[in-house]
């Protein structure tokens, strides 16, 4: 039915269009209660089996919206609607700004996978914030906000810009996440550096700590595909060290390589961050290698070309607590959260786990086996 929609209408529109409208029939559909309740009922049933608990928060599910979908906090009741058991809102920046220069979204529909070169367009966190404390939610999912560097911004007062919008969002947030990683905002994936690194993550915590005193908002780093596998490990040793809460694994990638020949070349040289099928390998790999490395002293979150049920399902035995998802969204439209959960709770009944967290990480050696 999607399939249709998407080939006859979405397809021939211009991709960043179809997002607002698409979005737009979402939210409008969430703001109504009765088909609110019923849309819920369709594509959000409740599943006992799939409850987490991560970083101390308890959610209803592992799987969530990535970042990107929802920038500025608008439609967080729609995505809950469709079954999204948490919704990453953002990237918001300390400033608002409009990103770059459109056509900045472009779909490579034989390859599955979408290139963008959005480039944090957002409100600014300021009205995020009041966006986020005047909301009436319908629905509860675990909302998480993640923040980067505000374009305009030098780079030596990146930190500022964090702390601006962690000190304004931290109080709204379930969680909050500091992006490095997107390949769209010049010079900001160099923050991945660990002498850039760690002050930028210990000035986050202060601030989420001085805004919010009475609770522990849980930190998380987004970290980037194209890292080098040491660089991975040294990230990770750093998140340990600074009793980081999670690390979120990965945005998207500037590689071109794990494309086949079957997108049009114009297409597949357009600058911009790579997501959906293609990233899947690399992002299973980067999990996979963090897991290795810390086990459950993190929370690992997996992210980048899920597809399917058996692609989260994946994504848990490498280590993953959470599961996020968006390209693949855009292709298998509403019905798309409801299955993803309904095969990760059929995978996990004829698994030989109890529960999904006695599952994460099955599938990779314990850092005490791993022969490093
Ligand atoms: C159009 C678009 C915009 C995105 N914007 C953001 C963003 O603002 N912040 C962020 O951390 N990730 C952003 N992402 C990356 C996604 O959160 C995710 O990490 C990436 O797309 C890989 O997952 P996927 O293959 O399921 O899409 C964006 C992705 C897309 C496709």
């Amino acid at each position: 039915m999607y399939d249709i929609l998407f080939r006859l209408f979405f397809r021939r529109m211009d991709p960043e269009r179809a997002h607002h409208l698409a979005f737009g029939w979402i939210r409008l559909a969430a703001r109504v209660p009765v088909l609110r309740g019923l849309l819920a009922a369709v594509f959000a049933p409740r599943d006992p089996a799939l409850k987490v608990t991560a970083f101390g928060l308890q959610m209803s599910g592992p799987f969530g919206m990535a970042a990107g979908f929802d920038k500025n906090a608008v439609g967080i009741d729609g995505l809950a609607m469709l079954g999204f058991d948490h919704v990453e809102i953002g990237t918001v920046t300390g400033s608002p700004q409009p990103g770059n220069p459109p056509k900045r979204l472009f779909r490579l529909l034989a390859d599955r996978a979408l290139i963008n070169r959005m480039g944090f367009n957002n409100d600014g966190s300021a009205a995020v914030a009041h966006r986020l404390a005047t909301r009436t939610p319908a629905f509860r999912p675990t909302v998480g906000v993640n923040i980067g560097k505000t374009k305009v911004v030098a780079e030596d007062d990146a930190v500022a810009d964090y702390v601006t919008s962690a000190e304004r969002l931290a109080g709204h947030a379930d969680y909050l996440v500091v992006n490095v990683s997107s390949p769209n905002t010049p010079g900001l994936r160099d923050l991945q550096a660990v002498d850039r690194l760690r002050p930028l993550l210990s000035a986050v915590r202060a601030a989420a700590d001085r805004a919010v005193p009475d609770r522990r908002v849980p930190l998380l780093v987004k970290i980037a595909p194209d890292l080098a596998d040491a660089d991975i490990d040294t990230v990770a040793d750093l998140a340990v060290e600074l009793g980081l809460d999670g690390v979120i694994a990965t945005n998207t990638t500037i590689a071109r390589d794990s494309l086949g020949l079957r997108s049009p070349a114009a297409l597949t040289a357009e600058t911009g961050g790579l997501s959906g099928a293609p990233l899947k390998d690399r992002s299973t790999e980067v999990l996979r290698r963090l897991y290795a490395r810390v086990g459950d002293r993190i929370t690992l979150v997996g992210v980048g070309g899920v597809d399917s049920a058996d692609d989260a399902w994946e994504r848990v035995l490498a280590g993953a607590t959470l599961v996020q998802g968006y390209s693949a969204f855009i292709y298998r439209g509403p019905f798309w959260a409801r299955r993803v959960r309904r095969g990760l709770a059929a995978r996990l009944a004829d698994s030989p786990y109890p529960t999904l967290a006695a599952a994460v990480g099955a599938g990779v050696g314990r850092p005490e086996e791993d022969p490093r």
